[in-house]
């Protein structure tokens, strides 16, 4: 037996020590709870052809349905260097309302907290391998790509969600023969690299905690999108949303807002922004109008709670250094080619006073700014595992002079590897903390996000 499922293993690219969970009798099985649009899923990815069975604590056991079958998806074009193998099925099954556990395979789940205490932040989690910009990160050392201690770490915060805010895939080129830091990493857009970069190392906070994924660029269709919807989009499957033909890209590529409940009133609105351009918008362009429409679906979900998040992947507001040349590096305000579109819609709020904070990945730093005029506080957390940004550069200190131009309050910045948490400080969930941790757990900095006057603020926690 032990030999057959070793065989197994290998077929799909995979020791046995690095298994998702090592049953012998029940082959390689990942279970993960996905929280979605008004709804909570139970996921399993197996080596089975056959989806487990789960024991609801209040109702009779029943079987998860098949998302996805396995298979070989062809070469999306010619210029494609490898097929994207899943040789796993995926299953899934909605949580009923009421259950309080469930258990499968031995594992037990809980059911996601009607009022949520403490959400983990973590984003860009990848190991960077990328030929096209020379860029090839140690994968295979723990300090240099850290995700793996990152998330145990993280895990024991024990928070009853987590927010991968976007980037979760980034082997996209083999390893160079002589980059030893590398060596036989799994590259490409199958299972092999998506077990690599993430579902071993996140394992112990998938085991333990219902998880919202917010798309990211690397899970457009013409990256790793096949993946994206195949393990951890909530939406139902969709072939035509499947990246496998990129016939279907604009419909697979696009989606509309929707609200992840964190209470009775506070919510988290996730905005998919994975296939923005990085150059600005014109109004004739198809986007133009696809964008500005979900922005105000946006705006009309945030009318339901009294506290909002935004959450999409590219950050709307940030301070990164100037790309410029004239400016030698100095510090500016930043956005992306939804900023414009929200200038249009709410001036330089961007968003309503209906949301009191925004929350992205993408650049792979720690920013949380508070500015002195009406726009949401802006937490950037990209920083859990794929290579720094900002040219090995320790601190963002801006000056006083610096921080009038720019219209800050206050900012906080770390520029290393961690992760970060949000917790609510009052009953109702009008009042939270973000801290950012390092990746051993140590706290860096914190501030409290509430909101007078249709003003929100991160006010600095003092140590
Ligand atoms: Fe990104």
């Amino acid at each position: 037996m032990l030999l057959l499922i070793t065989l197994l293993f290998n077929l799909i690219g995979c020791s046995v020590s690095d298994v998702l969970i090592d049953q012998s009798k029940n082959g390689e099985t990942q279970i993960f709870q996905l929280v979605g649009d008004g709804k909570v899923m139970i996921r399993a990815i197996t080596t089975n052809i056959e989806c487990p069975n789960v024991i609801w604590d209040q109702l009779p056991a029943e079987q998860l349905m098949t998302r996805a079958t396995a298979a070989n998806v062809p070469l999306r074009k010619k210029s494609d260097e490898v097929a994207s193998n899943f040789p796993i099925t995926t299953c899934e099954i909605t949580w009923p309302k009421g259950v309080q556990q469930a258990t499968i395979n031995g594992q037990t789940l809980n059911a996601l907290k009607s009022e949520v205490q403490r959400i983990l932040i973590i984003a860009d989690t990848g190991c960077r391998l990328k030929k096209s910009d020379n860029a090839f990160q140690d994968c295979n050392d723990l300090d240099k790509w850290p995700f793996k201690k990152i998330v145990l770490n993280a895990a024991k915060m024990n928070p009853d969600l987590v927010v991968h805010v976007g980037d979760i895939h980034y082997r996209e080129s083999p390893c160079p023969t002589e980059h030893r830091g590398c060596k036989n990493s799994p590259w490409g857009y199958g299972f092999d690299t998506w077990k690599a970069d993430f579902f071993i190392p996140a394992k112990p906070l998938l085991d333990r905690s219902p998880w919202v994924f917010v798309r990211g660029n690397h899970e457009s269709c013409q990256r790793a999108g096949q993946g994206w919807h195949r393990f951890i989009d909530e939406q139902s499957w969709d072939d035509k949303k499947s990246c496998n033909d990129p016939m279907y890209d604009q419909h697979g590529n696009h989606r509309s807002p929707y609200a992840v409940s964190l209470g009775k009133s506070s919510q988290i609105i996730v905005f998919d922004s994975a296939n923005i351009p990085s150059n600005e918008l014109k109004k004739e362009d198809v986007a133009y109008n696809l964008y500005y429409k979900q922005i105000e679906l946006a705006e009309e979900l945030a009318k339901n709670k009294l506290f909002n998040i935004f959450s999409n992947h590219h950050p709307i507001s940030i301070v990164t250094p100037s790309k410029i040349k004239s400016d030698n590096g100095k510090f500016v305000l930043n956005g992306n080619s939804l900023t414009p579109l929200m200038e249009k819609i709410n001036a330089n709020a961007l968003l309503s006073p209906s949301f009191n904070a925004t929350l992205h990945g993408h650049i792979h730093v720690v920013e949380a700014i508070d500015y002195q005029f009406q726009r949401p506080v802006s937490l950037i957390s990209g920083n859990s595992g794929s290579a720094l940004e900002f040219n090995g550069l320790k601190d963002i200190s801006l000056s006083s002079e610096q921080k009038k131009i720019m219209q800050i309050e206050n900012i906080q910045t770390f520029l290393n590897f961690g992760f970060a948490t949000l917790d609510r400080m009052d009953k109702n969930g009008l009042q939270w903390l973000f801290t950012e941790f390092n990746v051993d757990g140590q706290k860096i900095f914190s501030c409290l996000i509430s909101s007078k006057n249709g003003k929100s603020s991160c006010v600095k926690e003092s140590n």
